[in-house]
């Protein structure tokens, strides 16, 4: 995710600038920049690499800049969106005049519409990210005033930001403002640095104001002025960090899987924003470059993927044969590349990889795109070569995802294969009304995952309590039965446990040979059609000794007669559930591992990108 540092202050804000840098390179990023006044300079200066922080490191020291520069600088690193990572795109951003530098986290959402006005106006854009209209917009609305620029500027955003915001005519002041991406504002003596995260600013200091959705703050070398949007006054507590630099990173948790866990909320809700209308129960996905017409014309839907990307496939192809009624088959990428598939002329394929760099995914890409098919990719991690290869297709906007094993990825890419499922069903059997049902399903998903995140501490006791077993399975059916896949793989990946993932109806055909006292069962019991059926499972499970573990709807009291222990879920459409149950499995998976004192994010043997066959 893109990082944010500005500073103001008494010494050389290069310096600052980017030793904070270098502390945000644990989130990933793929370009760096800074940008700096020099002194009696009319214009900012910027100097941007694609690459790591030292290859702007190298820059900055060619470009050499003269001593004597004003105090204060910005910085950022970041991890592309809109654009491929190159230099162009690197922020900061510069106005046409250069009397304005920003950086920018988050996502402008109607960032096209103002890039159309202000390019009519004669604004020259040099990048192709979102981000780059806040500096001309600045320009455009400047009188003179800088904060009041800010704040006429801030009311043409829609969508998310965090933002640090410097200009040539006011060297001694620094702005920032924040409306859904984190900004956290370091109080030293005689300076102040402005960064999206503490890690690059507790080396300066440990006093530090967390700003709130709205918030503009106002920094000089010796204050800081918090007013709201409307330009209000409002004071902010300031608070004493007392983690170390590495708890930090992991946003004070002990490790990067379980920060991605928590992270899905927000990860969600940066994957679906903007990219759905309610009044017309429809999605908005350009980046598919596919118009009405195309998408009617598709006769078959093929999803490609590995691992946990392929079980979010299989939960894609339910999404696209009940949505849109479209036959949809969901191929391992690695059997696909090989198997000869018979593929029809107005097939598409989506290919899913979170990595974007899964050499069987990127296979199956090039054998379908040989046999003529449009291929889409679903990928998470832009300018990687499947998103490159394929030309077109969502991404996902979760983040980095540092943890081997795949968590935020995964919820993520449901929620973007029932926006293009949606799409494609609305061109389709589909009507508005259902439609509408469908975009309310999924504006519900953050809340329905933060409210499953507050029950982590009885997740972490039930997993407490089965850490030593060394068998698992995981069984459901319909929806629940990839979220069993994924289930039974998080498990073993993180704690080594052998897992396996069955479809309820399956263990009676061989696996159920191996319950007893010593095989959990976890049960995908939500309420979906299929719960009465899989209760019968359970009852065979139970009469084998297997102990049942149940996920459950909240309020299904009579679950309790079918399972030993139950984990709950809130209530939510059939849709959707999987998102849910799939996050309480990643707590069980991680509780128990830690448990069992398993290396949880770099487990043995394993990649995060699998760049071999
Ligand atoms: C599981 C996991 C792997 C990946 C698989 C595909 O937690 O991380 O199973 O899902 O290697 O990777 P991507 O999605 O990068 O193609």
């Amino acid at each position: 995710m893109c990082g944010i540092v500005g500073y103001i202050g008494h010494r050389d804000p290069l310096e600052i600038v980017i030793s904070g840098l270098h502390r945000l390179e644990y989130r990933g990023y793929d370009s760096a920049g800074v940008a700096y006044l020099p002194d009696g300079a009319q214009q900012i200066e910027v100097i941007r690499a694609v690459g790591k922080i030292k290859d702007l490191e190298r820059a900055v020291q060619q470009k050499a800049p003269v001593p004597g520069i004003h105090h204060v600088g910005i910085g950022h690193t970041r991890w592309a969106t809109h654009g491929a990572p190159t230099e162009l795109n690197a922020h900061p951003h510069r106005s046409n005049n250069g009397k304005f530098a920003i950086v920018h986290n988050g996502i402008i959402e109607n960032y096209s519409e103002i890039k159309r006005r202000l390019t009519e106006k004669g604004y020259v854009f040099s990048s192709e990210t979102d981000s780059e209209v806040v500096a001309h917009l600045l320009e455009e609305l400047y009188e003179g005033d800088f904060r009041a620029a800010v704040v006429r500027m801030l009311e043409h955003l829609q969508g998310a930001y965090g933002l640090c915001i410097m200009c040539s005519d006011h060297p001694d002041m620094l702005i920032a403002a924040r409306k859904g991406s984190p900004i956290v504002v370091g109080v030293g003596s005689g300076e102040t640095i402005i960064a999206s995260d503490v890690s690059a600013i507790v080396n300066y200091t440990n006093r530090v104001i967390y700003l709130k959705d709205g918030d503009i703050v106002t920094a000089t070398t010796s204050e800081v002025d918090i007013t709201e949007c409307n330009s209000m006054p409002v004071s902010r507590e300031t608070s004493e960090i007392e983690w170390d630099v590495e708890q930090i990173e992991k946003g004070g948790f002990d490790h990067f899987m379980l920060k991605e866990i928590h992270e899905q909320p927000e990860a969600i809700a940066n994957a679906i924003r903007g990219r759905m209308i309610l009044e017309d129960g429809m999605s908005v996905l350009s980046g598919m470059q596919m118009d009405a017409f195309d998408m009617a014309r598709v006769d078959r839907m093929i999803i490609a993927a590995c691992g946990t990307s392929y079980y979010a496939g299989m939960t894609g192809q339910y999404f696209f044969e009940e949505f849109a009624g479209l036959p949809t088959g969901v191929e391992q990428a690695a059997e696909f590349r090989y198997r000869n598939p018979v593929i029809q002329r107005d097939s598409c394929m989506l290919a899913i990889s979170q990595s974007g760099e899964t050499a069987d995914t990127l296979a199956a890409v090039r054998e379908a795109k040989r046999k003529g098919t449009r291929v889409l990719g679903i990928c998470n991690v832009v300018g990687s070569t499947i998103a490159r290869e394929t030309g077109a297709g969502v991404y996902l906007h979760a983040g980095p995802e540092i943890s081997v094993a795949s968590t935020k990825a995964f919820t993520c890419q449901v929620a973007v294969l029932a926006l293009l499922a949606l799409g494609f069903a609305r061109t389709r059997r589909m009507s508005m009304e259902e439609g509408r049902h469908i975009v309310e399903g999924l504006q519900q998903l953050p809340d329905l995952v933060r409210r499953v995140l507050e029950t982590a501490e009885t997740i972490r006791e039930v997993a407490e309590r089965y850490a030593s077993y060394e068998n698992f399975f995981f069984i459901g059916r319909g929806y629940m039965y990839p979220a069993a896949l994924e289930g039974a793989l998080k498990l073993k990946e993180v704690s080594y446990i052998h897992a396996e993932g069955y479809h309820a109806a399956e263990l009676k055909h061989g696996p159920i040979a191996l319950l007893g006292e010593q095989v959990p069962v976890v049960a995908l019991a939500p309420d979906t059609p299929g719960k009465g059926k899989t209760q019968g499972n359970m009852q065979e499970c139970l009469a084998r000794k297997s102990p049942v573990i149940a996920l459950a709807t909240e309020g299904d009291e009579e679950i309790r007669t079918h399972c030993t222990d139950v984990l709950f879920i809130p209530k939510c459409p059939e849709f959707i559930a999987t998102v849910p149950v799939v996050v309480v499995e990643q707590l069980l998976a991680y509780y128990i591992a830690r448990a069992r004192g398993c290396p949880i994010d770099q487990p043995r043997n394993l990649a995060k990108s699998v760049t071999v066959e």
